[in-house]
């Protein structure tokens, strides 16, 4: 290992999201020294306001760059860009950009900051595992037993957000990651109905799996009272980006040399945390 000894903290935005809480376990855990960037931290750090951007910078060494919410809405890029050029400046030049796989402007926004000339590393991924049992839409669905989606048969290797932190840390503390884009999936290409039966079965639920098309789901959601940026965000994720990468890659295995988690992995490790426990009237069998 070439780790380099590190005394000033690595800025881990989204630090208490789903990858980035898991960056800075890892890396507290190490008696690494991590700084949290959020809205909700110590130091503020929000996207929307640029001038929080410098005193989350100050004095670290290196920094997570985790977008909020999506690293291919409007202006996503051109932002992670600005904070990159403003990181160089500030003498902050490792960093690790996480991003989305088979979109036009995530992969913009990859090219943006490696274009800064900084010693980059980015985490391209598939769709997160934990989306079903963490903070986003999906998590209600499966807790009401229902989960109305246009995802169709669509193939999509979700992966696991504990191999994204632990390829985000191995590059965020070694220099032979610089320069690598990392693709990363699970081993195994599912649809959104094989996901859902997966953990249905596991946590002895019942949760049905109901298929709408694209325009009905932006209409009940829209319908529901979600807001229409994000039931155009949605509507984008299921009618143009799902189905884009219907296929795994190696990017967990060049990065850490080993294996990738399988869903059931991960299916079997959060029904133990509960939190897809059910009153024991909604329990089948
Ligand atoms: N989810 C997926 O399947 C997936 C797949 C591929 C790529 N990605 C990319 O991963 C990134 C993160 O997405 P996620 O869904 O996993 O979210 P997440 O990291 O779970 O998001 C929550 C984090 O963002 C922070 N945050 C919220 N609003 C913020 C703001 N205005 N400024 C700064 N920080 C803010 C939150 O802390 P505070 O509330 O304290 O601010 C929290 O730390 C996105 O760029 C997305 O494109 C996601």
């Amino acid at each position: 290992m070439t780790e380099t000894i590190q005394t000033k903290p690595t800025l881990v935005l989204g630090g208490t999201g789903k990858t980035g809480y898991r960056i800075v376990d890892r890396m507290t855990a190490r008696g690494l020294p991590v700084r949290i960037g959020s809205r909700s931290a110590s130091i503020p750090f929000d996207w929307e306001d640029e001038s929080t951007w410098a005193p989350a910078l100050q004095d670290v060494r290196a920094a997570y760059i985790s977008y909020f919410p999506d690293i291919s809405i409007p202006g996503a890029p051109e932002a992670v860009r600005a904070f990159a050029e403003l990181a160089l400046d500030r003498d902050v030049r490792r960093l690790v950009l996480l991003s989305g796989r088979g979109e036009e402007e995530a992969q913009r926004a990859e090219r943006e900051v490696q274009e800064t000339g900084a010693d980059v590393t980015v985490v391209r991924c598939a769709w997160f595992m934990q989306n079903f049992s963490e903070v986003d839409f999906l998590v209600g669905p499966i807790l009401d037993g229902e989960v109305v989606l246009p995802a169709g048969e669509q193939l999509e290797p979700f992966v696991d957000a504990d191999d994204i932190a632990d390829v985000a840390v191995a590059a965020l503390t070694d220099d032979r990651h610089i320069g690598e884009t990392y693709e990363l999936t699970s081993p195994r290409l599912m649809t959104f109905p094989d996901a859902v039966g997966e953990i249905a079965a596991a946590s002895g639920r019942r949760i049905d799996y109901v298929p709408v098309s694209v325009e009905e789901y932006a209409a009940g959601a829209a319908e529901l009272g979600v807001p229409e940026e994000f039931v155009e965000f949605l509507t984008y994720l299921f009618g143009e980006v799902l189905g884009n990468n219907a296929y795994v890659t190696d990017g967990v295995q060049r990065a850490l040399g080993r294996q990738p988690r399988d869903f059931a992995d991960y299916v079997r490790d959060t029904v133990a945390t509960g939190v897809w426990a059910a009153p024991t009237a909604d329990r089948v069998g």
